[in-house]
């Protein structure tokens, strides 16, 4: 049997969340009560007409049961497309310019598969979400970690990037409200991205994952609300935060219709799209009524004031996010993140995101995922807090 993997694959570190992973099995396997603060994935239900109509699809549609078709229901990808007008006012063509996904990681790391060849580069922020660079790696590609510093409130700053690299580049992948930063940006930001690609012909990738986790009046803007993004421009968006669905596994992508094609087709060789029945679910939650999503949206914001206004008693003042579910905060001096994060596992059973599994430049933070009642949430703040007095 060959004993040595790809060097593709050796080139790939250990997923952030499986070395965490294997932590908390231990803890618990001791019988420690853990508060998992790790992953963002939402701990609320998904919405109670959501689950209904998956069920009446898988029980009512025989035809759910068979093999998807990739491109996706026709009614879902018109939901898509009004769902697009009516939050971001921009047209999307339901036919072309829109690709249902197995979960957006899925649809962001194939589509450098599709692009990507070794030489090339992929542009992402650092720190970032895995999967932004994950599949450039993957595809044998180069990735320009662009940083994003403090002292820019994490927005970055594009005259960091050299010549050499845009020549060579063929996407850059944007994504705000930002995970594991929490930064935002406005719509003169994108502009300066959309330039940018424009000059140096390379295609831009917006995750708009957090779109609708805004907090205090922010609403996220769409990449596509700019004039002539659709010639250079795919969004790819989740039903995991919005909805509450992370384990549904279902997102989207719109935009440029020939990028998407591309995307579908390098799909066509690896999956046969979602299960019809989510989809169906999917309908419902686009066109049901958007209650619940607020609801999700005060929650999160209860949860951040809570955390915050814990921490501020101990002295500690972190970024007050407008949106994400995270809390980006740095470490106290002394730690690393790794041993900070060690320590409240290990003393306080409270699993966080060490900042700097997100990339270099994550070092000094870590990162709390709200996803935990409101009373957990206090008694970490409290815990953790307490870690900052010396
Ligand atoms: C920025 C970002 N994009 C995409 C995802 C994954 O979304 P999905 O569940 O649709 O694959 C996440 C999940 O945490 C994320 O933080």
């Amino acid at each position: 049997m060959p004993k040595n993997p790809s060097k593709r694959f050796n080139q790939l570190a250990p997923y952030v969340f499986s070395i965490q992973d294997a932590k908390k099995l231990k803890l618990k396997a001791e019988g420690k009560r853990i508060i998992d603060l790790g992953m963002g994935s939402p701990d609320l239900p998904t919405p109670k007409h959501i689950v209904d109509a998956l069920i009446e699809a898988v029980s009512n549609h025989s035809e759910t049961h068979r093999y998807p078709n990739s491109k996706g229901l026709p009614k879902l990808r018109e939901s898509i497309a009004l769902w697009y007008k009516k939050r971001f006012n921009v047209d999307i063509d339901p036919e072309r310019e829109v690709l249902p996904l197995i979960g957006s990681k899925e649809g962001i790391a194939h589509l450098a598969l599709a692009y990507i060849d070794p030489g090339d580069y992929t542009i992402t922020m650092n720190p970032s979400y895995p999967a932004h660079y994950n599949g450039t790696f993957i595809a044998g590609g180069q990735v320009f970690f662009l940083p994003l510093r403090e002292k820019n409130d994490f927005v970055p700053d594009l005259s960091e990037i050299p010549n050499s690299v845009l020549n060579k580049t063929k996407l850059m992948i944007v994504s705000f409200p930002h995970n594991p930063t929490t930064s935002i940006v406005d719509k003169d930001f994108y502009k300066s991205v959309l330039d940018l690609a424009e000059k140096y012909d390379f295609i831009v990738v917006s995750d708009l994952a957090y779109s609708e986790i805004c907090f205090d009046g922010y609403k996220a803007p769409s990449l596509l609300e700019l004039d002539g993004a659709k010639e250079r421009v795919v969004e790819f968006n989740s039903f995991s935060k919005t909805f509450n669905m992370a384990g549904w596994r279902i997102g989207y992508v719109v935009g440029n219709q020939e990028i998407i094609s591309k995307l579908a087709q390098i799909k066509s060789y690896i999956d046969y799209g979602v299960f019809e029945a989510i989809q169906y679910a999917c309908i419902s939650a686009l066109n049901g009524p958007l209650d619940e999503v607020k609801k999700t949206v005060e929650t999160y914001r209860r949860r951040r004031d809570v955390f915050i206004s814990t921490l501020n008693r101990y002295g500690v003042y972190p970024k007050v996010p407008k949106g994400t579910m995270y809390v980006w905060l740095r470490v106290p001096e002394g730690y690393t993140s790794q041993e900070f994060s060690n320590k409240l596992l290990e003393e306080k059973n409270i699993v966080v995101s060490p900042g700097d599994s997100f990339g270099k430049h994550g070092e000094g933070f870590i990162r709390v995922a709200l996803v935990a009642d409101e009373s957990l949430i206090l008694e970490a703040g409290e815990a953790i807090g307490s870690m900052y007095i010396r």
